[in-house]
């Protein structure tokens, strides 16, 4: 274990996955002030937005503007969340790092959050593909929605992920992110999809994301990790959620992560100090414009 936990690449979500479920608008002043902090923490990859509908997900309407004014670190690569090809398209043009297409393993959750069937999102992702290998040096990653469970339809068949994402790689994604979106996940399931995953012909990276809803949320990362995963996505101070799902709750917080490896004996890099200044930093912006907006409800943790 200690050599896959060597391993481990944590990617920061919070200004994505974190601020798409605070209810009131976050300034685009703030959102850019805090992703220039978690960049000086140590994270080497930042999702830092998301190019969606600006009427489904109003806190990221100011997505093209918060990846041209960030200060870009060198070491960090930053990303963006897209739902479809136009959404690509802007993120491209944006000039994000790394591009992560999110597409559910369940019809009900796709349809919700992006208005497609599977089948329709898969056919878009071709498209994405192309789209992409012009952009020769974008990371393109695909994230696999509701991988452990669907809050409409429950358990989905690990031979239905391992089929969607074969199809994802086999149209460019370089990495495949399994995301736990509601929280349904356990440690002996998650254990059984990764490995039937990977004993299949898979051929990318490997990533996960996790929610706490059952509080399971760390130890799903654990057995991912010694699973044979790469990559762990969490947000700093554990803020997050899916607005398409009811209940949603928060991801694993990167500083339970960090201390994990750090406890451990693993040199991750990451500042646990700096990442715990940055969360009560967004913390307070987010109480202040709470109160500013009389705006409640909706954040999960
Ligand atoms: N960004 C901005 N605008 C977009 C867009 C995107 N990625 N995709 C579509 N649009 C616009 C189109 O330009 C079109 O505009 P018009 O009416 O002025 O011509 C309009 O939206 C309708 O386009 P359509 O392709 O029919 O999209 P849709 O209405 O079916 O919406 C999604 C599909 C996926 C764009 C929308 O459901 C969405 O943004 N969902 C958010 C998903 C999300 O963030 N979930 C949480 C994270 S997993
Ligand atoms: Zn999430």
């Amino acid at each position: 274990l200690q050599n896959e936990l060597k391993n481990v690449v944590i990617s920061e979500v919070g200004p994505r996955d974190g601020l798409q479920v605070v209810p009131c608008f976050i300034d685009t002043e703030d959102k850019i002030e805090w992703i220039d902090s978690l960049s000086l923490t140590g994270i080497r990859r930042i999702e830092a937005t998301s190019f969606v509908r600006p009427d489904a997900v109003p806190q990221m309407k100011d997505a093209s503007i918060v990846m041209s004014r960030i200060k870009r670190q060198s070491g960090v690569k930053y990303g963006a969340l897209v739902p479809n090809l136009f959404g690509a398209e802007r993120a491209l043009d944006s000039g994000v790092d790394e591009l992560n297409v999110v597409i559910s393993a369940s019809e009900s959750h796709n349809m919700k959050n992006i208005r497609r069937t599977v089948a329709q999102s898969l056919d878009e992702f071709l498209k994405i593909g192309e789209r992409c290998r012009a952009h020769g040096e974008v990371w393109l990653k695909a994230t696999i929605a509701t991988a452990f469970g669907c809050p409409y339809e429950g358990r989905i068949d690990s031979s239905r992920i391992n089929e969607i994402a074969l199809q994802l790689v086999a149209a460019g994604a370089r990495e495949i992110t399994l995301a736990d979106t509601t929280g349904m996940g356990n440690p002996l399931l998650v254990k059984k999809i990764i490995d039937n995953l990977l004993g299949s012909s898979f051929c990318a990276d490997l990533g996960v994301h996790f929610h706490n809803n059952r509080g399971n949320g760390i130890y799903n990362t654990m057995v991912a990790i010694s699973s044979g995963v790469k990559h762990v996505e969490t947000s700093a101070g554990g803020l997050g959620g899916c607005p398409f799902v009811p209940e949603a709750s928060g991801n694993v917080s990167t500083e339970d992560l960090v201390k994990l490896l750090d406890n451990n004996g693993i040199e991750t890099g990451i500042d646990l100090a700096a990442v715990r200044n940055c969360t009560a930093m967004i913390d307070k912006v987010i109480d202040k414009q709470s109160e500013k907006s009389k705006c409640k409800g909706g954040i999960t943790k």
